[in-house]
Formats: structure tokens, sequence, C-alpha cells
């Protein structure tokens, strides 16, 4: 008799407390949030259009509960700032999943940890020495062999006589080119062997990737918001240990390989393995550090590009005069015989304009990634109490007719107009963030979709599959906290340049 009664008394006094703090509190409007599921029941599955109408009818900010988690969403650019400048450190912690908290070892890398000495001192290692500019020039010569071996993967397949005029599904060859990109930016390594088939560490690399997605969206990770999903827990647990084991002998296995590489030729190499291996003694890295940047790299740095660069040519074959002239900048430029470079990207404006203009409308991580109050502060008039998530929607900003002109409407041109920063000091374009947090490879990132963007413009043109009219494609988001297109690219390329100007330019051992 005494065991419920103790149970009541305690559900009694939980439901007080948080009774209690919503009223101590003035917090932001928002959804009605039902008991233990929170607005859970009503959250639609493209979470950044969801909440950019929440915010139509609930304001520019606003309290959303994901289960009992309390979290505030910001939309306009008035907000993020308060958000990203003026409570930048407040607001600099993460909110870490039990899943991200066994991936990062509770924090000890980068994106996962909490703003503090670990943080600063690991931030300050990602400034000075992986994304110095010196380093991003060392490490060019990766990108343009990658993006130079799509574009030649891309020509030898539709000039087969049976693909002629055909569409290709733009994503399988984007997707290969990041997945290649990034694996030897961080790994050190080409996962390919010489049919171009990936070879059986590179699987291993894609099952790891692939497990972790797959860990994400388990209902044993639901548990995570749900109280009563906790006895999934156990099983939660053993899938991840499992999955970090696998994930560790990997990392582990890369790193033995480049020690005793650097061990037999003296020379170090321009990678993330080398670079943090040989860094380790002087910045006081744990091997859980190394190993966690590592990962972070690869898992920030490979579906964002992909997913801009996809958008970007969807945009194209869209908009045919944006493309053409683009085009007409690339021949006045770079010429018809000669493939362009990325120190043509200088001498390429509207080239860059377009990008931007892709940044702006399709930021690949719409709500950035949230935000945790280490303290009380004050957002837009509301309180904003310790512990709570907080999501800027940049997605939603940009496409603000309070800031932008036809928002809607794909125009590089506005950029000439006006030129916008987009690496965190305008507060209407952030698709990298802005302030502490800011992404730390947003130099890279531009530098690869720009350059991505200009190789497929200059040796193809894109028009849609036959029957599809431009205007009638498909642009919609994919679920998820990154936004790929709902339903992947498919687009005819017709080549413009030389046929021996196709050919992969192969990178020596960078
Ligand atoms: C289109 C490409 C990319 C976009 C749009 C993008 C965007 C972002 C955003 C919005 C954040 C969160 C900022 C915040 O929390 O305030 C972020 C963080 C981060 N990004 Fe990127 N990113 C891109 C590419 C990359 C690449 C290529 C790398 C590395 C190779 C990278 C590494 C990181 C890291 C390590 C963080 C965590 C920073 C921190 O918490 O201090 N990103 N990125």
């Amino acid at each position: 008799m005494a065991l419920p009664l103790i149970l009541l008394a305690a559900a009694a006094l939980l439901l007080a407390y948080k009774l209690f703090s919503r009223l101590r509190y003035k917090l932001p409007p928002g959804p009605r949030p039902l008991p233990i599921v929170g607005n859970l029941y009503d959250i639609k599955p493209v979470l950044v259009r969801c909440f950019t109408e929440w915010s139509e009818k609930y304001g520019p900010i606003f309290s959303v509960y994901l289960g009992s988690h309390h979290s505030v969403v910001v939309n306009s650019a008035a907000l993020a700032k308060e958000v990203l400048k003026d409570n930048d450190v407040q607001l600099a912690y993460r909110n870490r999943t039990r899943q991200i908290n066994k991936f990062s070892k509770n924090g000890m890398d980068l994106i996962w940890a909490d703003y503090g000495p670990h943080y600063v001192k690991v931030r300050k290692l990602c400034t000075l020495e992986l994304f110095s500019i010196k380093r991003l020039e060392g490490l060019r010569p990766i990108r343009e062999d990658e993006v130079t071996a799509m574009v030649e993967s891309i020509f030898n397949h539709s000039s087969k006589p049976e693909n002629k005029g055909k569409a290709v599904v733009l994503r399988d060859y984007l997707g290969m080119m990041a997945f290649l990109h990034i694996t030897r930016l961080t790994f050190g390594k080409r996962f390919i062997d010489s049919d171009g088939v990936i070879d059986e560490q590179g699987q291993e690399l894609k099952y790891i990737l692939n497990n972790a997605i797959t860990l994400g969206t388990k209902k044993s990770a639901f548990a995570e918001f749900l109280p009563w999903f906790s006895f999934l827990f156990k099983e939660q647990n053993e899938a991840l240990a499992a999955h970090d084991a696998r994930a560790s002998s990997f990392t582990k296995r890369i790193m033995e390989e480049h020690t005793l590489a650097r061990q037999k030729t003296g020379n170090t190499k321009n990678h993330f393995v080398d670079a943090l291996l040989t860094l380790q003694e002087e910045y006081e890295l744990s091997d859980d550090t190394v190993t966690g940047l590592l990962w972070d790299m690869i898992s920030a740095g490979m579906d964002t590009a992909t997913i801009t660069a996809e958008w970007a040519v969807a945009e194209l074959v869209r908009n045919p005069r944006v493309q053409r002239k683009v085009q007409e900048e690339l021949d006045r430029v770079v010429g018809r015989d000669r493939v362009m470079t990325e120190a043509d990207i200088a001498n390429l404006p509207y080239l860059q304009c377009v990008t931007k203009e892709c940044y702006r409308m399709h930021p690949p991580t719409p709500l950035m990634l949230p935000h945790k109050a280490s303290t009380d502060v004050k957002i837009g008039g509301y309180d904003v109490p310790k512990g709570t998530t907080v999501s800027v929607n940049v997605w939603a900003i940009s496409r603000d007719p309070g800031v932008w002109k036809d928002p809607l409407e794909f125009r590089p041109e506005r950029f000439q107009e006006e030129d916008v920063d987009m690496k965190g000091t305008d507060y209407r374009l952030l698709p990298f963030g802005s302030g502490r947090r800011i992404c730390p490879g947003a130099q890279l990132a531009i530098n690869l979709v720009t350059s991505v963007l200009g190789h497929m413009l200059h040796h193809f043109t894109w028009s849609p599959p036959s029957g599809v009219r431009p205007e009638d494609m498909e642009m919609m988001e994919q679920p998820g906290t990154v936004t790929y297109m709902s339903k992947p690219l498919e687009a005819i390329p017709t080549p413009r340049l030389p046929a021996e100007l196709y050919k992969r330019v192969a990178a020596g051992n960078v």
C-alpha cells in the first residue's frame, strides 16, 4: 500500500515542480504540449517547414517540447543575433543524446563538446592547424582530383551509346565524390581499388557510417524523449557498444598505418590524421579526442557538400538563364581549351554569387546544430532557462520577405547588387552559423561547392529528363537534420568541351 502512495506523491511533486518552473519563467509561446510526449505528436516530418509554419503562427521565437525537453526556436535575423552574438557564450553548450554521448565520449571531440577549456583548446587547434589557409591550399589537389574524377565518370557513363541523351542520378556521383574527398582529407587514403570499386576498408567505413544513421533512427533512440521506452536502453547500449568498438578499431588501424608510414619515410602529409598525430603532444590531446575529431570531420563534411551541390544543379536546371550566364562567364575567363581550377574562382564573380544563392535558399543544416543554454538568458524579451536547447532557423531567415526581396526567386544577381557575407557577420545569411561555434569548415566547403559547380557547368549543359518541364521539378526537402532533396535529382548532362578535357587530374601523394 505504501509503495503506490510514495510513487503517487513523487509524481505529484514532479508535476508541481514542472508547473512551478513554467510559471516562474516567461517562456516563449508555442504549440500546446501534451503530457509526456510534449509536441512530438504534432511535429511534421520536414522539421524546418513545420517550424517555419509555427513561427508564422506563434511569432519569431517559440517554444517546442520534444517529450518533456524544452527547446526554443528563433526565426528572425534580429533574434539570431541575440542568440549568436549577444548571448554567444551563454548559449554555446551542446545537448547530447545518449547515442551522441557514447560516440563523442561525453563531448571529448569538437562538435559535441560543451563550451569550456577543452572546447577552446580543440577549436584553436582547428583554426590554427586543420583549417589554416596554408593547409586548405595544401589539400587543394585532393579536391581537384575528386571533382575531376567525378566529371570523368559522368562523361564516361553518359558517352556510352546506350546512355546518350539519358538522365543521370546526380546524387550517386556527388555522393561518391564527397565520400572520397572527405575520407581522403581525414583518413589520408583513397578507399577505392584500381577498378574504381570501394575497397574492403572503405566498405567497412561505409558500414560504420550507415550504421550510425540506423542507430539514430531505431525505436530505442526515441527512448531519449519518451521515458516509458527506457526499457529499450539495454538494447540501445549493446548496439552502441558494438558500434563504438568497430569504429574505434577502424580508426586505430588507420592511425597505426600512418604512424608506420611516417616512421619509414620521415614525411608528414597534409591530411588530418597526420596533422593530429604530430600535434597530439603539443596540444595534449587524448586518443579519444583525436578519434573524435576525425569522425567529426567525416560526419560534418560529407553530406553537407553533396546536398548543396545537388540543390544547386537542380536550381540551374530550373533556371536555364542563370546556367547560360555562368557558362558565358566560364568561357570568357577559363576558355574552352583547358579545365578550370580553384585558382580561377577569384575571377568568376557570377559563379560565386550562384554558390551563395544556393546556400541562401538551401542551407543543408537549416536549423544549424542546436545550442544549449549553460545559464538562464533572455532572448526577444522571453526567458530561456538553463538547459534549454536553442535552434536558429536559418532556412526561414534566408527566405524572410522582411529582409529579402522576392526571397523565393533564385536570383544570384541579388548578391551583385548587395554584397552579403555568408560567413557569420550578416545575420540574414547564416548557412555556417555565426559566433564561437561557427562552422570551422566553411571556407573548405565554399571552395569545394564552387569548384564542383564551376566544373559541372563548364563541362556540361544540364537539362531536365525528357517529359519533365523545369518548372515542374520536385523541390521539396527530405525529412532529417540535413535537408537532402526529397527525390534525388535526375538531369541530362550534354558535354560542351573537347573530349580530352574530361580526364581526371589525379593528385600525387598529398
Ligand atoms: C556545405 C557545407 C557545410 C555547411 C553548410 C556547414 C554548416 C555547419 C553549421 C551550421 C554548423 C553549426 C554551427 C553552430 O553550431 O552554431 C557547423 C559546425 C561544424 N562544422 Fe560545418 N558545415 C559544412 C561543411 C563542413 C566541413 C567540410 C567540415 C569539416 C571538414 C565541417 C566541420 C564542422 C565542425 C567540426 C563543426 C562543429 C563546430 C563547433 O561546434 O564548434 N563542416 N557546420
